[in-house]
């Protein structure tokens, strides 16, 4: 038995006159009565290798069950091609049909579905060029933030999915019971009895592994999560999934300036990684997604970012001739009309804004001298808005206490996380970036649906 070679080992280094063995989806057929080409897809590239039958070695019941969709394995010699399009074919000697794929039923036959009719096929979608790409793409920086930090000496700590504190407030939160909903236990007072729940109290889904990443940092360092992140929240947009990943370092003895410069770094290098290690799937969307996509990135990592306070964002927009939607003012939270303008028409670059007014942040940070701001920062990128947000830490224990008072949240939620600012506290700081909107910057897609395999959004969790 020969051993099977991926399709990309074969057109990264053709050994023309080799027989090799190969596997894949059938992309195309096409021909005449005496010849068949068949374009062959294994997923370990965008690019397919051709495979050149002559009709009269195959049985005729065997060639009409090659159609697109259908998965094979085809053995033959590696030889140069003779056609234009592609440098090696494979003059197949043997074809064995793995599964058929009915051309009447296939939903995927033919080509140029919308991304909407995709999303409601997302079982098949992994079959098309644009998917594929997508996806290795998504593997692709996976692996380089793990490399990225390891390299740097952050530890990937595994911070709880199930959570039993709600004090983050980032967003709505689903909530993890085992309890009989038709039937639950219920207090002398008529309320559900949580304390006969499975944890013995109310849990959640987590919005961010933060808080427990802060306890890391504050021995281990230099820490990060990266793990699924879930919010309730009924917002049916292209920039939100109700299911995300987010990746979050969090470092001991960080100000703001380092926290910024960490963040920036760290796009960059993701960006470099992915024009260094993914050209061929950059190339294919560039073509056939979205035409300014190379431009953009290499944009991106050769310039700063532009680095302003909330307060100069809003002068520029209260300045800027422009009837907005929601309106510009001192304490009310920008919209991603502002933030796009900002990036995309006033500075056009990424902009990292910082000193946020405190009542549109979290309780957590840093609280700055003038009593009204916190050392927040948002790093906004052209085409998405926010790709990460991110502050110092208020490590000072009375003034965080203050803060989660004045907030009325529940002390018992997060006397853990104050001991931390009794015991030994040290400044620091951290950020969070949405994997899925680090995803579309990088690859050009408009949705988020589309760069995520199984989608989670409000009604919406069929696959
Ligand atoms: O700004 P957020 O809510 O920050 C936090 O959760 C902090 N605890 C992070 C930290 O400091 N460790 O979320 C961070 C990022 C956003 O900038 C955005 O990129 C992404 O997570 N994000 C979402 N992505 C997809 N769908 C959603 N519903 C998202 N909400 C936030
Ligand atoms: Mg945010």
């Amino acid at each position: 038995m020969m051993k099977r070679k991926r399709i990309k080992q074969l057109l990264d280094n053709p050994a023309t006159g080799e027989d090799v063995l190969v596997k894949g989806w059938v992309r195309t057929r096409r021909g005449n009565k005496n010849i068949s080409f068949i374009a062959l897809n294994d997923g370990s590239t965008i690019n397919n290798i051709q495979v050149v039958a002559e009709n009269s070695a195959f049985d005729e019941s065997l060639l009409r069950e090659i159609t697109t969709g259908a998965c094979l394995a085809v053995s033959g010699k590696l030889v140069e091609s003779q056609g234009q399009g592609q440098n090696v074919e494979i003059n197949a000697s043997s074809i064995e049909i793995y599964g058929k794929c009915d051309a009447e039923t296939y939903p995927l036959q033919k080509k140029g579905h919308s991304m909407e009719f995709l999303r409601e096929h997302a079982h098949l979608r992994f079959r098309t060029n644009t998917f594929g790409a997508v996806f290795r793409i998504r593997h692709a920086m996976a692996y380089a933030i793990h490399k990225y930090f390891n390299d740097r000496g952050f530890y990937y700590l595994h911070t709880p999915i199930i959570t039993g504190s709600d004090a983050e407030g980032a967003g709505e939160m689903f909530h993890v019971t085992t309890l009989d909903l038709k039937n639950p236990p219920l207090t002398e007072t008529g309320e559900v009895d949580y304390s006969r729940d499975f944890f013995g109290k109310v849990t959640n889904l987590t919005v961010s592994g933060q808080l427990e990443g802060e306890l890391g940092a504050l021995s281990l360092g230099e820490i990060y999560t990266f793990g699924p992140t879930f919010r309730a929240e009924n917002s049916n947009t292209p920039r939100h999934l109700a299911e995300f990943w987010m990746i979050e370092p969090e470092m001991a003895f960080y100000d703001l300036e380092d926290n910024m410069n960490l963040a920036e770094d760290f796009v960059k290098y993701l960006i470099t990684y992915a024009l260094e290690n993914c050209s061929d799937d950059l190339g294919f969307l560039n073509n056939m997604i979205d035409k300014g996509l190379l431009e953009r990135l290499k944009f991106v990592v050769a310039n700063d970012f532009v680095r302003i306070t909330y307060t100069e964002a809003v002068s520029i927009l209260t300045a800027a001739s422009r009837k907005w939607e929601y309106p510009v003012g001192w304490g009310r939270d920008l919209q991603a009309e502002h933030e796009r303008y900002l990036v995309e028409e006033h500075f056009k670059r990424p902009v990292i804004l910082t000193d946020y007014p405190k009542e549109i942040k979290a309780f957590y940070m840093k609280q700055n001298d003038d009593g009204k701001t916190v050392r927040a920062m948002d790093v906004l990128f052209p085409g998405i808005g926010e790709i990460i947000g991110g502050s110092q830490r208020e490590e000072d224990h009375d003034k965080l206490l203050n803060r989660i008072n004045e907030l009325n949240i529940p002390i018992k939620d997060l006397w853990w996380y104050l001991e931390t600012r009794k015991f030994g506290t040290a400044p620091h700081s951290g950020f969070g970036l949405g994997f899925e909107r680090l995803i579309l910057f990088m690859t050009g897609m408009s949705n988020i649906r589309d760069v995520i395999p199984f989608p989670r959004t409000p009604k919406n969790a069929e696959f």
